[in-house]
This record gives C-alpha cells, structure tokens and sequence, in this order.
C-alpha cells in the first residue's frame, strides 16, 4: 500500500510527480504529498512539502499555484496505516531542520521504541506515523556522513519492518536516495532524467528498461544517472529488466472507469494465459514450474493460501484439484494460515495465489511454509514480484496490469491457471489421460469466447437486475459447489464497490440462518447454472420465493423453466460445470459494478481500500 514516486533531472518536476502518483493511486489515496526543491534568489536550495488530504486531484490543485522551476522532487500518495488521513500524516515527512524529506511505503515495526529515543535526543514530531522517523534518523545521520545515501543507509540499519524508501536533502540538490526492504521500488534512466517509483506503471512513459531493487540495495539517482550500491556500499550493476507491455494497458481507453475495462479484457486474459500451455504431446507446459514431475507426483495434500479475491480463486481450485487429482485440498486465508500450525511435510504443496505478489500476509505464510519444508507454487500476475520470486514455481495469469482496485480480469486469470495446475496434477497423479487433457484445455480456451458472448449479450440483462437490487439495503448470493464459490466473490465484489452489504452462503445451508433475513423484495442472487446440484439449488429457491424474495438468477442458456421462479434471468452459455467460475463470474462483476455506478460510487478507487495490502 501506498506510492512513492521520485524524479530528478530537467523537466518540471511536479509534472512528472503528479502524473506518476495519479498512475499509483490504486495504492492508496488517502492523502497525496510531494517534496519539490526551490532555489531561492541567493542560491541557496530549500525543500517545498505540499500535502493534501484525499485524491491526489486534490494535490493537483495545491500544485497549480507552484511554479514549474522545480526539477527534483518526491511523492507520495498514502493508504493511512499508522495515523489517520490528515495533512500531518501525509507523506512526505521532513526533519526537524526542513532540509531533509522522505517518503514511504511499508512499515517500520520499531517505531515507537525509535521515536522515543529520537524525540529523548530532541527531535520534535509533526505526525502520528512510523515514517517520520525515517526522516529524524536520516537527519541524525547525515549530519555524520554529509552524503545523502550513506545516511540513508545508516538510517535503514536502525530500523525493524519494510520499506521502500525515497529521501531528498536541500543539502544535496538534485539527488534522490532510495532503499528498498519488502516493499517494491523500480527505478529508470529516461532522455530527461532519473525515475523512481513503486511500480513500473509511474515510469512507463520515461523509459522501458528499469532495475526492479532488490531488498538491501541502495540507489542514487542524479540528473546525469543512477548508481547502486549494496548493504555495505559497495557498488552493484544491477539487473535490466525491459517492459514490453503498453501504456494503453494503463489507460481506460475509451471506457468510463477501469473495472468496465478490465471486465471487458477477460476474453484476452484466457486466451494469453493458456498460449503455449499444451505442448504437442498432449502433455500440459508449465515453463515456470521450477518442479519435477517426480515431485509433484509424491505430493498428497494441497493449501491453496490468499487473501481477497484471490482466496475464492482458491475455492474453485479446491473443486478442480480434488475433483481431477484425488489429493485433499485446503483453502484458507493466508492471515490465518501463517499464525496456525498447518500440518506440513515435505510432500505439501502450498499454492500462493496473489495477483500482486506483494501480500504481506501471503508472503509471510509462503515463507513459514517453506521453512516448514512445503513445495510453493505461486500464481501471481506480477512478473518478479515477490510471491514469484519466492515460490519453487509460478504460474504468470497474464491478465496485464489491473488498476481498479477490486480484482476482476485477474481473478479470471487466477482461475484459468489454477485449472492448468488442477490438470497438470490430475495428469501427473495419472487421473487424467492426454486424451483428457486435450479435450479440457480446449474447452477451458472456448471460455474466452463464452465471456466474449455473455459481455455482447447480457449487459441489459445485467443492468435491469443492477436497478432491481441498487436500493436495497442488503443482498444475498447463494450456489452450490461452484456457484457457492462464485457466490463469495459476487458478494464481495458487490460489498466493495457498491458499499450495498452483501453476503455469500452455500444455498443448501440457507435454511440454518441466512433464511430469517428474507422478506418481501430481499435480493437474492442466485447461480443456478446447469450442474450435477441443478435442481438442489432451485429447490432453495423457491424457498426463498415463497417468501417474497425478489430472484435474480445466472442460468444457463436454454433454460425456461428458471424463469418460473426468477424475477431476473441473466444467462451464460453452457459449460462444463468445472469451468462454470470462469463464465458466471462476469456477469457478477459487472453487476456489482453497475450497482455501483447506479449508486454514485467510485467504482475503480472504493473507500478505505488498496489494491495491494502490504501491511499484515
Ligand atoms: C486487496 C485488493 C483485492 C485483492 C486482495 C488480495 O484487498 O483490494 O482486490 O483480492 O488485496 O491481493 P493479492 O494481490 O494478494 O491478490
């Protein structure tokens, strides 16, 4: 959670500052804040802290009154951790001289213990947060070394936690420092200058060729270049990593918000996730396994661990991976997975689904595991993210970058490679035979096709059951096998972008509690697609009907008989029950989202939350 972003060179730097953080604010945006250098009329270089409460439009505006003389400066754009929204506690946060500022994102454990030996030493503090000592420490420090990273550096070796770290010192005009511990930070050399930033996406403009830092590494960036150095300061060349994909990816393109987008994109997200994925032999090709197929044979119990969406991903899987491979399957939160004591071996396979390869809770659980002798396998849609760079394998969902906070087209990508990882166990665990193989990998690719019909031809359906539910103060979604999976994610996605409260249940567990809520006009969403559970679910239904529930059912095309009981019918094509999630998941999507446009909300940047949670 949250964004940094840094720039020194010859362009205006609030420019770049503002463009970036307006790119990183599905991080947080909570309040908004840069650091520009000034110098005065005798020469002299002073440090400029601008802070806003709220979007980073808000920075904007503060900014419009700034002259453009500027050409270094940090930002930051803020998910409130340690102390709430305000400008105190927005970042960037200077030193009790003024002339040293930072900005950053993660946490720093030891906080409290170092605030009160600083504030002993006569430090004064403006804020509640954990990042403020970060500048008192490098204040200390500088004042020692006069060099801005070797304080930096210093500072760092005080401080407990993570972080991904960007420091200005009016001392030093025009250098940035940069530090980076278990929070992303990539930095690049564009024609104008030195970039760094959270993520790729704030630099995209400027350059292509970027170093993604790697935890202990230390950066100078300076108009005339970048040097690295490690721990010890000792110089690195470190590793060039070139971005291929496009900023279109990062635009909305014609589209009103980035979730609509997204929605839009699944068809592709299939389509590139499975390309290359089954070699001519029929046998399934995972490039990035990093697993014998010896081993993966031994293996006789499997966690999928995740938090969010990418948890109810784990929800299907467990019905893929039990149902093709035989081997007992768990799903569970990866914040309650890390503090248990899950029965682990060396024959475990734990499966680490994280679209952003940066959940502090997934890579903490992913690391316990490891330690306890468990296979990981990470899923992750961000290559060398974390999550991937720590898990035995990985499975790349190819969804391309996702800017609206509630996850969608990686959602879809997470399932299609979990599938491919259910096939590939049910191959190797010789469940499945090539023939198999081959008819489900086709069938599993024609889902690209199937969404592609559902987006071209439910959209009125959707939209007339968004305005069916929209006043509603409360909603329930309700399925069997995979539809109670799907369930859980049509009710979260609705929760977080509509703020309609939402909640999931198991059809068949209804009449234990859920039922009592029902009165006449009660939405219920239901996933009465063609399935072994088929006529189960509809015998719950008319439960509810009989009750006055207001029906709003995803069915499969061709079946009249729903309508019987339904007051909404959005249909899907039929599919094969095992790929059902991939299908029926997106006219939920798109129902919470027009929910929410119907209701005011902003869709893509939900209240309170960030797309990536590095803190626990
Ligand atoms: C946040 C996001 C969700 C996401 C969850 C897990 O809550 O808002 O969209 O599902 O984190 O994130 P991950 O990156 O690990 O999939």
């Amino acid at each position: 959670m949250c964004g940094i972003v840094g720039y020194t060179g010859t362009d205006t730097a609030k420019d770049i500052l503002l463009a970036g953080l307006k790119r990183l604010e599905y991080r947080g945006y909570d309040s908004a804040g840069v650091a520009l250098e000034r110098t005065d009329p005798a020469g002299e270089t002073h440090l400029d802290v601008i802070r806003r409460v709220g979007k980073v439009a808000g920075l904007e505006s503060e900014l419009e009154h700034v002259d453009d003389e500027s050409t270094c400066g940090i930002g930051h754009t803020r998910w409130a951790t340690h102390g709430r929204p305000s400008v105190a506690n927005a970042h960037p946060h200077a030193c009790c001289g003024g002339n040293i500022a930072v900005v950053h994102n993660g946490i720093i454990e030891n906080f409290a213990e170092l605030r009160d030996e600083l504030t002993a030493r006569g430090h004064v503090f403006g804020s509640e947060t954990d990042t403020e000592v970060l500048a008192h420490l490098v204040e200390e420090a500088y004042a020692q070394t006069h060099e801005l990273v070797a304080a930096v550096r210093k500072a760092c070796e005080c401080v407990v936690g993570a972080y991904g770290l960007a420091a200005v010192c009016a001392d030093e005009p025009g250098v940035i420092a940069v530090a980076r511990k278990d929070s992303p930070i990539v930095i690049g050399r564009g024609e104008h200058g030195s970039y760094v930033a959270s993520d790729i996406i704030a630099l995209i403009d400027a350059t292509r060729d970027v170093v993604v830092l790697e935890d202990g590494q230390f950066a100078r960036l300076a108009p005339e270049g970048i040097t690295y150095t490690d721990a010890q300061g000792e110089l690195i060349e470190p590793e060039v990593t070139h971005i291929d994909w496009d900023i279109d990816m990062a635009e909305k393109g014609g589209y009103p918000d980035f979730m609509l987008k997204e929605i839009c994109e699944q068809p592709r997200v299939v389509r590139d996730t499975l390309v290359g994925r089954l070699a001519p032999s029929g046998e399934l090709d995972i490039d990035e396994l990093g697993l014998t197929f010896e081993e993966l044979d031994l293996i006789d119990r499997v966690y999928v661990i995740a938090c969010g969406t990418s948890y109810h991903a784990g929800l299907v899987a467990k019905n893929l991976i039990e149902g093709w491979a035989r081997i007992p399957c768990e799903v569970e939160a990866a914040s309650e997975f890390r503090y248990r004591n899950p029965i682990i071996t060396p024959s475990t396979l734990v499966v680490a689904v994280s679209q952003s390869g940066e959940t502090a809770d997934t890579l903490a659980a992913i690391r316990d595991a490891r330690i306890k002798g468990a296979k990981v396998f990470g899923i992750t849609n961000v290559v060398g993210s974390p999550v991937a760079r720590e898990s035995d394998g990985v499975i790349y969902t190819k969804a391309n970058k996702e800017i609206a906070v509630a996850s969608t087209k990686s959602f879809i990508g997470q399932i299609v490679s979990l599938t491919l990882l259910a096939m590939l166990l049910g191959q190797v665990k010789g469940k499945l035979t090539t023939g198999q193989v081959r008819m489900l990998f086709r069938e599993l690719g024609d889902t690209a096709a199937q969404i592609q019909y559902i987006l071209d031809s439910q959209r009125e359906a959707v939209h007339e059951a968004a305005l069916a539910c929209k006043d509603a103060p409360s909603a329930l979604f309700v399925g069997r096998g995979m539809g109670a999976a799907i369930s859980y994610e049509g009710a979260l996605k609705l929760k977080e972008v509509s703020y309609l409260h939402a909640e999931a249940y198991a059809a068949g567990e209804m009449k234990h509690g859920p039922i009592a809520l029902i009165d006449p006009g009660f939405p219920v969403i239901a996933v009465t697609t063609k399935s072994p559970v088929y006529d189960k679910v509809v015998s719950n239904l008319k439960e509810c009907e009989a009750r006055g529930a207001k029906i709003i059912a995803l069915a499969t095309e061709g079946d009249e008989d729903i309508k019987q009981i339904a007051d909404h019918v959005i249909y899907i094509p039929p599919v094969r029950d095992a790929f059902s999630a991939i299908t029926a998941s997106v006219p939920l999507q798109l129902l919470a989202r027009d929910v929410a446009v119907m209701r005011g909300c902003d869709v893509d940047q939900p209240r309170n939350l960030a797309k990536s949670v590095t803190v626990e």
